[in-house]
């Protein structure tokens, strides 16, 4: 079986676990990147990428879509919607979609009963005031955001609110969280295909609150609660995601409970098997295969 493997960067950790997993099952990966995708529309169709007919794959698995502007992303996902015609793609476009926008994945979690910090979208100044003075300390992030990257913390006070004010007249509209005051670390639980392959804490540096490994946090296996790995399973399936990568997030007020933070539809394998030697791209391929054959 050939399996397309999307990925914009080769050497990726998580892209090269999940080409080896491939190898290892007996099939042959395919790593492409959608950013090398030309589709042909002059007489017959094509799809291509370095001269390989991708509607011709057994199966996709998708590692990152790649970071851009509206029309190159858009593209890409037209892209992968026309291979699912082909192939299952893993996750499907509208999973990876639906996972990579705070928003709506917010919305589906309340939908579904999971506890989602309280959270306020809004194009309306106003508003935004008022969200920051109901929850005292908030955080402002991008919807379509990852890594931890342009989150803001801001509290209720006249440089928080003169902060929304520019926030606000720089993008149009804000999503605005409150913040959990949690123990200084967060949650990574990683679930396939409806259970739990393991679970990590990750914990800001000093100085920071924000746990993204990416971002200097360090992480340390972590041994969900039942009622976590229940919301965990839950957030992928909100999602209709066969893997993510679920953040939650403790309160650090004894007995308050875990929040569902968001959701990682295209989420690194790396940190996990680092800290707990958990091989989430062996499971994930595993699936896959295990999907395309039956
Ligand atoms: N409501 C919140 N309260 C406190 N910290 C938060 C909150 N939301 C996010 N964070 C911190 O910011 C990090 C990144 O936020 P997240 O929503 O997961 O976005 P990203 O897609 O950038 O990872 C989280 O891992 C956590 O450390
Ligand atoms: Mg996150």
């Amino acid at each position: 079986m050939n399996i397309g493997i999307v990925g914009t960067d080769r050497s990726d950790w998580t892209c090269s676990a999940l080409a080896a997993a491939a190898k290892t099952f007996g099939s042959k990966p395919v790593v492409f990147s959608l950013r090398d995708v030309t589709s042909s529309i002059t007489g017959s169709a094509q799809l291509i990428s370095d001269s390989v007919d991708l509607t011709a794959l057994d199966a996709i698995v998708v590692r990152d879509v790649g970071a851009g502007g509206l029309d190159e992303v858009a593209f890409r996902f037209d892209v992968l919607n026309q291979l699912a015609e082909h192939a299952p793609v893993f996750n499907s476009p509208d999973a990876i979609q639906k996972a990579a926008n705070k928003y709506v994945s917010s919305v589906l979690f309340r939908k579904h009963g999971l506890p989602v910090p309280r959270t306020i979208a809004t194009h309306s100044l106003e508003e935004a005031k008022k969200a920051l003075s109901m929850f005292g300390r908030a955080v402002v992030k991008p919807l379509f955001g990852y890594k931890g990257i342009g989150i803001v913390s801001v509290c209720d006070d006249s440089e928080g609110v003169s902060m929304v004010e520019s926030m606000l007249s720089e993008k149009g509209m804000l999503y605005i969280q409150e913040f959990i005051h949690n123990q200084g670390r967060d949650i990574r639980a990683f679930v396939v295909n409806g259970e739990v392959a393991g679970a990590m804490y990750r914990i800001a540096p000093q100085g920071s609150w924000i746990n993204n490994l990416s971002r200097g946090g360090r992480s340390e296996p972590c041994q969900l609660t039942g009622e976590q790995e229940e919301m965990s399973i839950e957030a992928a399936e909100c999602v209709e995601a066969d893997f993510a990568g679920v953040d939650l997030m403790e309160d650090g007020h004894i007995g308050q409970g875990t929040y569902v933070i968001e959701v990682n539809g295209t989420p690194s394998g790396k940190g996990i098997f680092e800290s707990c030697g958990t091989d989430v791209a062996s499971l994930i391929m595993r699936h896959v295969l295990k999907a395309v054959r039956t």
